[in-house]
């Protein structure tokens, strides 16, 4: 358990989409996995209330969930630490702390976003980073949780055209919340997955280019959730594993300077958005 004595301010890290099965839960495992690899103080949360994979992901048995937590805000009000509800994931000696999401449906459902977003408060005091994993909708907490973040990594892959027009939708009304133009990371997943639609022509419908592009690796991919280790702790490399790695030495500002470069040439007319122009 960290120490509980110091206060801190961590940085909020949100994977947020408009499409399911893209990559969030794995992404978020990730990231969280390599910042405690790193040895920063991690909590992952998982605000997929009601189908929440996290803990499948990384074979955890919660005794607590955010259930109990607003139980005993409701009970307890500021006496209730959100610290006593996490459940630990230790592999090879990296250890983080996950907030479950619950275990029931009706559970889930009776979640007030007010009570959610109170929890990643107290966990920004105890974490250098609290790594939120989400659902893939414009809810009142998903808003609330955008609003928060430090940064929001809007995760697409480029398959069927519903989830591309899905995606436009998407990062259209990001633009209308008009956030810092840092703050949101549009980052493309399962890139070489066979498709017929080419990066170039979506980055020109969404107006700029990816900030980061990971590989499509299906073993890989699921290798690692069927043994529950996240492929940035795992002793074999792979592609997937080292592009995760980047992503979390960028949003760290390990070693990379960002720039607008390149911008422009993504503001020009597709096939794409000649469709949905
Ligand atoms: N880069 C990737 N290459 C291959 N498969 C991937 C990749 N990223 C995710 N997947 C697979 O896609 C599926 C959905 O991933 P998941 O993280 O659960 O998506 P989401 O949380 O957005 O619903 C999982 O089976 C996962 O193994
Ligand atoms: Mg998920």
């Amino acid at each position: 358990m960290p120490d509980i004595e110091k206060e801190i301010h961590g940085a909020v890290f949100t994977f947020f989409s408009t499409a399911s099965a893209v990559g969030k839960t794995l992404l978020s495992c990730n990231m969280a996995s390599e910042l405690a690899r790193q040895r920063k103080r991690v909590c992952l949360v998982d605000f997929d209330l009601q189908f929440g994979d996290v803990c499948n992901y990384l074979q955890l048995l919660p005794q607590r969930t955010l259930a109990d937590v607003q139980q005993a805000m409701l009970m307890q009000g500021e006496a209730c630490h959100v610290e006593e509800y996490l459940t630990p994931y230790e592999y090879g000696g990296v250890v983080f702390y996950v907030l479950a999401a619950p275990k029931k449906l009706e559970e889930a459902y009776n979640i007030q976003s007010d009570y959610a977003i109170r929890a990643i408060r107290q966990l920004q005091t105890k974490f250098d980073y609290v790594i939120v994993d989400t659902t893939s909708m414009f809810s009142v907490l998903n808003l609330a949780l955008l609003d928060l973040s430090t940064i929001v990594t809007f995760l697409g892959i480029v398959d069927f055209i519903p989830t591309i027009k899905n995606m436009k939708i998407g990062s259209d009304t990001l633009n209308d919340l008009n956030y810092d133009k840092h703050k949101i990371r549009m980052v493309l997943n399962r890139s070489n997955a066979k498709t017929r639609i080419g990066i170039d022509d979506v980055e020109k419908l969404l107006g700029e280019p990816f900030y980061h592009i990971l590989p499509n690796d299906f073993r890989a991919a699921s290798q690692s959730i069927k043994e529950g280790i996240p492929l940035v702790l795992k002793t074999e490399r792979t592609d997937l594993g080292e592009a995760l790695r980047d992503l979390v030495a960028r949003y760290t500002n390990q070693g990379y300077e960002e720039s607008d470069e390149g911008m422009d040439e993504y503001v020009g007319e597709s096939w794409l958005s000649r469709i949905f122009g």
